[in-house]
């Protein structure tokens, strides 16, 4: 902490907000819970509107609103928006609307793709929303106006990892890595596929610019090959995280027993609880549902 911060300790046990469209943002949530083991955590996950990537702006903008409202009138000290596609398209709008400090996870993947690259040629596996923003580039160029990008739409990946997720053939294989998991042949050969005009490009680096992607890791590498380094932006949000609440004096005391909770617009409860679980790599023992009335109730109210 600076020497000037007095840590406010009402606001320290305050949760750090996670919102995504469904389960992926999962992945991120899971990094933090282990980085910032003192932390609670209060995730949202909009499962009964997932996918995002495949609507228009405007929608994912006043969907992502809502769940920061919502997450704010939850107490939370701080809001990650750990989905790329709502990031591209509202992380603006909502650091506009809250209280909060808002931080999505483009950033944090460009840097770790700037970081990584040598080259200086990177590819981004996103969604088709997050590819036409051009957010990516666009981060990247901000840190080096040098490096090519090449946007992959990949919107596929998220059904992909949707419908593995709902089979339930993984849910005993919570401790493993995630990148084991989801690679058979019939994935790797949609995943070589849908990379295949990557492969061309001589990149050295490749971001995964979607919070699903990571439990594709494994086909993604088979499919790219060992000289392309594959990053994404979980564990670079999570620095970004620990640096604002560090700076801000607000991270949780030492020795705090940290909340998890998880609210969900998905009416299956019991399967958001066996995917997430899995993702998360350990159990969710507090789930609620939110309604999408609730939601609705709650849209954009600009300042
Ligand atoms: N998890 C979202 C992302 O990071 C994508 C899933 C969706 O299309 O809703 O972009």
């Amino acid at each position: 902490m600076d020497s000037m911060e007095v840590p406010d300790i009402t606001l320290n046990a305050m949760p750090i907000g996670v919102f995504d469209s469904g389960l992926g943002g999962l992945t991120v949530a899971r990094a933090i819970a282990r980085a910032l083991p003192n932390e609670s955590i209060y995730y949202v996950g909009d499962t009964k509107r997932c996918p995002y990537g495949i609507r228009t702006m405007d929608e994912v903008r006043s969907f992502t609103a809502q769940a920061g409202r919502w997450l704010e009138a939850h107490a939370v000290k701080i809001m990650v928006i750990a989905c790329n596609t709502a990031t591209a398209s509202a992380l603006s709008t909502v650091q506009t609307m809250l209280d909060v400090p808002v931080i999505g996870v483009i950033a944090p993947g460009a840097r770790a793709a700037i970081h990584s690259t040598r080259s200086r040629r990177v590819g981004v596996l996103a969604t088709e929303l997050t590819v036409g923003s051009g957010a990516y580039a666009k981060a990247i160029h901000a840190l080096d106006a040098g490096v090519q990008v090449f946007g992959c739409p990949a919107s596929s990946f998220v059904e992909i990892v949707e419908r593995e997720l709902a089979t339930g053939a993984h849910v005993h294989e919570t401790w493993l890595e995630h990148a084991d998991v989801f690679d058979t042949p019939e994935i790797r050969a949609e995943v070589a596929r849908v990379v295949e005009p990557l492969s061309r490009e001589e990149i050295d680096t490749v971001v995964l610019g979607c919070t699903h992607f990571p439990l594709l890791a494994g086909p993604i590498r088979a499919a790219l090959g060992d000289r392309v380094r594959v990053v994404s932006s979980a564990e670079e949000t999570t620095l970004e995280l620990t640096e604002i609440l560090r700076r801000r004096g607000q991270l949780a005391m030492d020795g705090a027993v940290p909340e998890h909770r998880f609210a969900t617009t998905s009416d299956n409860l019991a399967e958001f609880a066996a995917a997430g679980s899995f993702i998360f790599g350990q159990p969710l023992k507090s789930i609620e549902h939110i309604s999408l009335d609730e939601l609705d109730s709650l849209t954009i109210r600009a300042r």
